[in-house]
């Protein structure tokens, strides 16, 4: 990850970059402070702040409403296909800088829909970016199309339904948004319709809520993949059931230590999930809001725990294994980190 080394002539040399795949990113949420002036005044729109500074300033998040609140706000200046191409561009170049080498992407079309932009426009937009990432950026990707679990399920059938009928190029769906009071089951419809479409499926689950919302995931939902998941060390039994069926968690620390889901990161599970054998990987969730990419969640995380080299390469041999990418991809990724001989627990 990055940061520098010491070598013997004293001279600081960059530390090497670790191949990774990021599972869990919401485009959204990587739209910086200095974009969203940009699009607001390309799109001639009056923001509620007078300047970066003050935008910045409400970067201050109690829990995870505190902060859906703003990124949901902060949305207004997304309204063209070019506007959401830009913030995908952004994001790729950033990401390729951190070492991703491979990106599961989500967006939230009903966040889109409901401020009267077209399902067409935020498609679009992301993916014509994403259709030539690995040419342009050296990083490939698919898009998830996530569904906001505070709005209904009927408005989730709709929008997937809308998707499919359009070819969207969506690889899996998950399920996003204020997590409390909004358990899987809620969704067991929709997921069953994109499991028949084919789709590959993941739900965002344990980040607030509690261990047994990730159990109804699996059980209710059939999800392949957590996001999030860290509630599940409060449930031996769920540990187990996880890590013998080595079902990926995809951890945000960052991220849980701006929405208090920890109080800081030296309280973060991770070291105890790497532990108990879990398979856990490092993401950044929405990296403008939270402090940082993922190279920024492995530097901060290697300066509060002592990470082992086999520790970073296992998370990141993690990375590659949890993905949805072909198997063809995933061993060339898997090779690139290590010559093919990672560890996976
Ligand atoms: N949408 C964007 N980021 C999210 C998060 N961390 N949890 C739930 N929904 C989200
Ligand atoms: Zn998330």
């Amino acid at each position: 990850m990055p940061g520098t080394e010491e070598t013997e002539s004293d001279v600081l040399v960059p530390a090497r970059l670790l191949p990774v795949a990021e599972l869990h990113l919401h485009i959204e949420g990587t739209l910086q402070p200095e974009l969203i002036f940009a699009l607001a005044e390309r799109n001639g729109l009056e923001l509620p702040y007078s300047g970066l500074d003050e935008l910045r300033e409400r970067y201050e998040f109690t829990d995870l409403q505190s902060f859906l609140d703003l990124y949901y706000a902060n949305m207004a200046v997304l309204r063209t296909e070019q506007d959401f191409a830009d913030m995908t561009r952004a994001y790729l170049e950033r990401a390729a800088a951190a070492g991703v080498r491979h990106a599961e992407i989500m967006m939230d079309p009903q966040a889109h829909l409901s401020r009267g932009v077209a399902l067409e426009t935020c498609v679009n937009g992301v993916a014509s970016v994403l259709a030539t990432s690995e040419q342009d950026f050296g990083v490939s990707t698919l898009l998830i199309a996530a569904f906001l679990r505070d709005l209904s399920e009927e408005s989730a059938l709709e929008v997937l339904d809308n998707l499919l009928a359009m070819g969207a190029p969506i690889a899996a769906i998950g399920l996003d948004s204020a997590e409390v009071g909004n358990p899987p089951a809620k969704f067991e419809r929709l997921y069953a319709k994109a499991r028949e479409a084919g789709l590959r499926l993941t739900a965002h689950a344990g980040e607030e809520g509690p261990a047994s919302y990730i159990i109804e995931a699996l059980d209710v939902l059939g999800v392949e993949r957590i996001d999030h998941g860290i509630r599940c060390m409060d449930d031996p039994d769920l540990v187990e059931r996880l890590v013998d069926g080595r079902i990926p968690l995809t951890v945000c620390p960052l991220s849980n230590v701006r929405l208090r889901a920890v109080d800081t990161l030296a309280d973060h599970p991770l070291p105890a999930m790497l532990a108990a054998g879990l398979n856990v990987s490092v993401n950044s969730d929405d990296p403008a809001y939270f402090g940082g990419y993922v190279d920024d969640n492995f530097a901060q995380l290697e300066a509060v725990f002592a990470l082992s080299e086999f520790d970073k390469a296992r998370l990141a041999a993690n990375s590659i294994h949890s993905s949805f990418a072909s198997e063809e991809r995933k061993a060339e990724l898997l090779e690139e980190l290590n010559g093919g001989e990672v560890p996976h627990p």
